[in-house]
């Protein structure tokens, strides 16, 4: 039967909640209002904006290190300073008093850790006899200015009355001490360390490398370079040593560094996150533009029932709220991903709540998400710029167009049109309906998850490609139910679910594994929320507003 595609008002919402609506929220012990929830990720986004703009004009200078370029070497090397402010919050957070502390610092830079942890510790009682620090650095353009942070801490022992003693490392960090971690022969006994303060290098390790290959030699499996200074690091503190780290937070979800948060999570117990509510505040000086953390650990098996997570919004000395967050809540217990979720404020915790309550598997609901097959620059040859007859649609994410799939798009940079011939098989679908998700989200975009449904009947075409930038859901290889397809894609579009997602996802990519672990609603929630959806996709508020009568 052919369907009409014409703009249709949405059913129910001039008349507001029903009557079982209202019953089912009187009952419901905490609900959440969601009009409340947008109103919410409004001001955060609103805040984001302005706490870059106050940081640009007032954040003090970092540890610039004098007359240095940020060169390609820099960017290979991923020397981020740390700016001094980030720097004295990292080293107030431990909590250790031994009276004989050794601290590690790998990828010291020019030193700003090494001198926030000393000076911090030198104004804190019960004061240490003796700080011994290991400093790691590869660049030997930073040893000398390192070399002068270490002569400044040794003054600031010496008038605390503590002995300080210093070693500088001009080697590989990996490489020097991969064979302490895997307990080579001839190595000597290794010398744990009690404290490690770091902000380690970032950038890619790809399969093939040496980097890659040493890690894998003692059981450390990681694509960058940071998680596997992370990883060494762990190995290198002695137990119930402590460890404060600044990272990116992509090692908290994802595929890729699943088995590194296997491995750091059973070696180390988390005792504080703390969350940068803007991006770019932290670093703004380097455009830095990665979600970053400070992560404060143990060395311990035992995990705490608590982990404290705080935020501040980056900008320097901004106030600090903190939250208690149970360590099952932050990572369930049964979740082989062993996701992180940072939960750091009522609204975000009810949007957990919420999302819990949804128990359907992806598999129950005989779905499955992938991954599109076309990866333009691979299938080059196949692409072309319009559409024709020998050819069916491709699809990529400027196709999104208010809820539906647009195609073509004239005039548009990507190509609009992939040929069906006999090397493209592999990468084509049957023409069906499919909810595609982006993949990457802008930095603008106000929604890390974007749903989009791609329907047959808008386009004309039996075959059709989706490039490698978007998730696709699909039935075991078939299309979707009309209705499962607007409800699904109204649930993934919801501002409940995003404020949900980015608890656990802190980079601006979408991967085909956080949504298959995501919990769903049911067939018939999905199908009831489906019925709601017309040929033109509500705004964010209606949509919202459709959730909350349907789903909460
Ligand atoms: C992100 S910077 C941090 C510098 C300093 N800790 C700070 O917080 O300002 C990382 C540092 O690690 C150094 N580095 C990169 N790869 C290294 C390696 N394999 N071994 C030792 N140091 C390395 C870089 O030169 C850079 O100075």
């Amino acid at each position: 039967m052919k369907r009409r595609i014409a703009p249709n008002p949405i059913r129910g919402l001039s008349k507001g909640p029903s009557f079982a609506t209202m019953r089912r929220r009187e009952q419901a012990v905490c609900v959440p209002d969601l009009h409340e929830m947008t109103r919410y990720t409004n001001r955060v986004r609103a805040k984001r904006k302005r706490v870059v703009k106050e940081s640009l004009a007032t954040y003090l200078p970092s540890r610039r290190v004098a007359g240095r370029q940020h060169s390609l070497r820099q960017h290979e090397l991923g020397q981020f300073l740390t700016p001094n402010p980030v720097a004295t919050l990292m080293a107030s957070m431990f909590t250790n008093r031994e009276k004989e502390v050794r601290l590690l610092d790998a990828g010291a830079g020019a030193g700003a850790l090494i001198q926030a942890f000393v000076e911090t510790r030198c104004a804190t009682k019960p004061l240490p006899a003796m700080i011994h620090v290991d400093a790691y650095e590869l660049d030997p353009s930073l040893l000398a200015p390192l070399h002068r942070t270490l002569e400044h801490c040794r003054q600031v022992c010496l008038a605390a009355g503590i002995e300080f003693t210093a070693e500088v490392r001009n080697v590989d960090f990996i490489e020097a001490t991969l064979p302490l971690v895997r307990g080579d022969f001839f190595h000597g006994p290794q010398t744990p360390f009690n404290a490690a303060i770091l902000n380690p290098p970032y950038h890619k390790i790809n399969s093939s490398s040496r980097t890659r290959l040493l890690l894998r030699s003692a059981g450390i499996e990681t694509s960058n370079i940071y998680t596997g200074f992370l990883a060494l690091a762990a190995n290198l503190l002695c137990e119930g040593g402590e460890m404060v780290a600044i990272t990116p937070r992509s090692f908290a979800n994802g595929p890729y560094f699943r088995p590194f948060r296997n491995l750091f999570l059973k070696l180390m117990a988390l005792r504080r996150l703390h969350v940068f509510e803007s991006r770019s505040a932290a670093f703004h000086q380097q455009n830095v533009l990665q979600e970053n953390i400070i992560l404060h650990a143990l060395k311990s098996r035992t995990k705490p029932s608590v982990v404290v997570v705080s935020t501040s919004s980056g900008a320097p000395h901004a106030p600090i709220t903190e939250r208690q967050c149970a360590y099952s809540e932050m990572i369930a217990p049964d979740d082989p991903e062993q996701f992180i979720h940072l939960v750091t404020d009522d609204f975000q915790q009810n949007a957990r709540q919420i999302v819990s309550r949804f128990d359907a598997a992806l598999a129950e609901l005989g779905l499955e998400v992938s991954t599109g097959r076309v990866v333009d620059f691979r299938a080059r040859q196949f692409l072309l710029r319009e559409p024709a007859c020998s050819a069916v649609p491709l699809i990529y994410p400027c196709h999104f167009n208010g809820g539906y799939v647009k195609w073509p798009k004239t005039p548009s940079r990507k190509p609009n049109a992939i040929l069906d011939a006999e090397g493209t098989q592999e990468l084509l679908v049957p023409a069906a309906i499919y909810v595609l998700v982006k993949r990457f989200s802008s930095k603008e975009e106000r929604r890390r998850v974007v749903a989009c449904i791609y329907d047959p009947l808008r386009i004309s075409a039996g075959r059709v490609g989706f490039e490698n930038h978007l998730n696709y859901f699909h039935a075991h290889g078939k299309g979707l139910s009309l209705n499962i397809a607007r409800g699904l894609s109204a649930f993934l579009n919801s501002t409940v679910l995003d404020v949900y997602f980015r608890q656990f996802n802190g980079h601006t990519q979408v991967n085909a594994t956080d949504l298959r672990n995501l919990n769903y609603p049911s067939r018939a929630q999905l199908e009831s929320l489906g019925r709601r959806i017309g040929e033109t996709f509500p705004n964010q508020e209606q949509l919202d507003q459709i959730i909350q009568q349907e789903l909460i």
